[in-house]
């Protein structure tokens, strides 16, 4: 099993750290939010806006099951941060590969995610507020859907691709 899928909330570094990493590793690089705007032809928000949450939620399944049917090996992949909360991407995820918790607290992920407004569940009058309620919600999850745990919060990205790149090496 050749294939690493980064797990974890917005503004964890999947996307940047999983890019730099792959880079190192010569693996594909792919992110199951940019294929989804690939093929949608509009961004998530405007998803979100036009079809609901629900329905994006099904293109992140039917995303997953393709890339788990296809065969691909030595590709990172970093996934949306609530694909692991459906149970069946959880089962879906470790079918496709070794599965990496990038983890971080919240305030580490508020700063990092703050001025964004491309993520339409983090668009309220009180962002902290909201990622704590999430994240309280999720990290059990992420836990349980993952391998193992970068705990990025003293990092910058390059030493979190290195993390990365080990995990998979020694994988
Ligand atoms: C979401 C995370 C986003 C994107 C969508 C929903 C979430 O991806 O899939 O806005 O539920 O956490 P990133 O984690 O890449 O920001």
């Amino acid at each position: 099993m050749s294939n690493i899928c980064l797990i974890g909330y917005m503004g964890s570094g999947k996307s940047s750290a999983g890019r730099l990493a792959a880079d190192i590793l010569k693996y594909d690089f792919d992110d199951t939010d940019d294929i989804i705007v690939r093929r949608e032809g509009i961004s998530i928000p405007e998803i979100f806006e036009k079809n609901g949450e629900s329905y994006f939620r099904g293109l992140e399944t039917g995303t997953l099951k393709e890339l788990c049917e296809s065969n691909v090996s030595k590709m990172l992949l970093s996934t949306g941060g609530g694909l692991p909360v459906r149970m069946e991407n959880r089962v879906l995820l470790k079918k496709f590969g070794r599965v990496i918790y990038l983890r971080a607290r919240t305030e580490t992920l508020y700063e990092r995610v703050k001025e964004d407004r491309g993520r339409p569940l983090l668009e309220t009058d009180d962002k902290l507020g909201r990622i704590r309620q999430m994240l309280a919600n999720r990290d059990p999850i992420y836990r349980e859907a993952s391998d193992c745990i970068i705990d990025t919060d003293d990092m910058v990205l390059a030493q979190v691709a290195k993390e990365i790149v080990n995990i998979a090496k020694s994988s």
